[in-house]
């Protein structure tokens, strides 16, 4: 079942996502955040009017994806920028697809423009091949400009239009 995130989902998402924090790429954070400021975040996404998605299995969260704005200035407004995490546990079995279809979706229901993706090469290539599925194309890469466990991580860019097509 894919459905809005609730306040009361922000413990188990913030799981899922100190687990990335702490061993993972997939996010330039280095400290897991407090349960209270992940509900924070779920907060500033609502107040934005922009879909956080939770895929619930056997009563348990199993994956989140949410659009955040790509950038706080305000002719930017048309475009956002995607996160999509799923519970290790859960990988591989369709959850981060069917959690970033639904969120695209939504965002096209909501008469966006643009969506961006970010992804830490290093990460793997679950996210980019995710994205790639989903009709994103590269846009760009940066070189170097992640520093976490020791080494120095690239990042691209991917792309994909949503409901403006002109
Ligand atoms: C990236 C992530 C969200 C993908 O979610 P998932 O539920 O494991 O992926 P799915 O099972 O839905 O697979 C989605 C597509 O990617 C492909 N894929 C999945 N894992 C892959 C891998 N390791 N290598 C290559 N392709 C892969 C699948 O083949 C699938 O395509 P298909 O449906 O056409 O077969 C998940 O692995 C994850 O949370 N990773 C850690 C956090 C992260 O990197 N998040 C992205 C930050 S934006």
């Amino acid at each position: 079942v894919i459905r809005a995130a609730t306040p009361a989902d922000a413990a188990a998402i913030t799981t899922i996502y100190a687990d990335q924090v702490l061993h993972g790429t997939a996010t330039a954070e280095e400290v897991p955040p407090p349960v209270a400021e992940m509900a924070a975040r779920l907060a500033k996404v609502a107040v934005a009017g922009l879909p956080w998605l939770v895929m619930e299995a056997n009563g348990a969260v199993a994956g989140y994806a949410f659009a955040r704005p790509y950038h706080e200035r305000a002719a930017y407004r048309f475009t956002v920028e995607d996160a999509v995490y799923v519970a290790a546990d859960a990988r591989g079995r369709g959850v981060g697809r069917a959690l970033l279809t639904e969120l695209i979706a939504r965002c096209n229901t909501l008469g966006l423009a643009q969506m961006i993706a970010s992804i830490t090469v290093q990460a793997g290539d679950a996210s980019i091949a995710l994205h790639e599925r989903l009709g994103f194309h590269k846009v760009g890469e940066m070189r170097a400009i992640i520093r976490k466990f020791g080494r120095w991580l690239d990042v691209v860019y991917l792309q994909r239009g949503l409901s403006i097509t002109d």
